[in-house]
């Protein structure tokens, strides 16, 4: 039987890049997913009508995950439609890039607003879905929690805190039987880097030369493992984050 048989599953950013490949995998491996978009109701189609074709289930819902209301609506939709949550998966997040003298309020608090705060709020709302049995989150961070590349001081400073509310989580939710983990992607080529021109730039071909397996990540490297921390092959693991980096420390 699939690891995620009769399991329920949202993926906050699904609509493209690292989200699409995670709604994809859980959803090969057995479970129904809602695919959670801001804008790309195209993409979103596309990852949905991909995983009904092969005789999945899923929907997909506009949500923004830092606004606090349709936040709960994305949660409250998704017991109506399919009864019940078993995983969250906090995929959305935004990165931009600025050196520090064109930091801003609004830079900073349109990074932390998403990448932290909306990430809270998911995962307050998926709290309150789980059933008796419990649950299972996962939280995909970044490289950047850990690496000193200049100007990413904000998208860093968002990322390191993923990382410390995972342990935090883990810790406090685990009486209820919710694990937290957390994915450390280094670079992955989406379209989020592509619009950002970070595959094409002299960043990537430094990033492939420091990294021991010699290339950049796909969506598809980062999904398996994702996958495995959703599912119970990974029952006694929570507060933890793994770094797929190909190696690059
Ligand atoms: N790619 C990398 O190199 C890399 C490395 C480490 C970590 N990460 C992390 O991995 C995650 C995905 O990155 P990616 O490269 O796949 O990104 P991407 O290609 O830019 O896709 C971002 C996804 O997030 C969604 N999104 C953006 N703002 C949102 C909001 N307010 N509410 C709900 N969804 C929202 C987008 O939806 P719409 O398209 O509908 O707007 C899209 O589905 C992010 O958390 C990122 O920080 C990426």
């Amino acid at each position: 039987m699939a690891k995620l048989t009769g399991k329920v599953a949202i993926v906050t950013g699904a609509s493209k890049g690292i989200g699409a490949a995670i709604a994809l995998h859980l959803a090969a491996e057995g479970a129904a997913v809602v695919v959670n978009y801001a804008s790309s109701k195209e993409g979103a189609d596309r990852v949905a009508n991909e995983i009904t074709r092969k005789g999945g289930k899923a929907f997909t819902l506009q949500a923004h995950i830092n606004n606090p209301a349709e936040v709960q609506f994305l949660f409250a939709e998704t017991l109506k439609r399919f009864g019940k949550l078993d995983i969250l998966i906090n995929n959305a997040g935004i990165y931009e890039f600025l050196a520090l003298e064109d930091v801003t309020p609004e830079h900073f608090h349109k990074t932390f607003d998403l990448n932290v705060l909306g990430l809270l709020l998911a995962t307050r709302e998926a709290v309150k879905c789980f059933g008796t049995s419990g649950g299972s989150i996962v939280n995909i961070s970044s490289i950047s929690s850990r690496s000193a590349v200049p100007n990413t001081s904000v998208y860093s400073a968002s990322k390191a805190a993923v990382n410390a509310i995972t342990k935090s989580l883990g810790a406090e939710l685990g009486p209820h039987r919710i694990r937290v983990n957390a994915v450390n992607p280094g670079m992955v080529e989406t379209e989020g880097t592509h619009s950002q021109g970070i595959t094409e730039s002299d960043f990537r071909k430094e990033t492939e030369a420091h990294t021991p397996l010699g290339r950049i990540g796909r969506p598809d490297d980062i999904a398996p493992a994702v996958v495995f921390l959703a599912s119970d092959d990974a029952s006694w693991i929570t507060g933890e984050t793994l770094f797929i980096t190909g190696g690059l420390g």
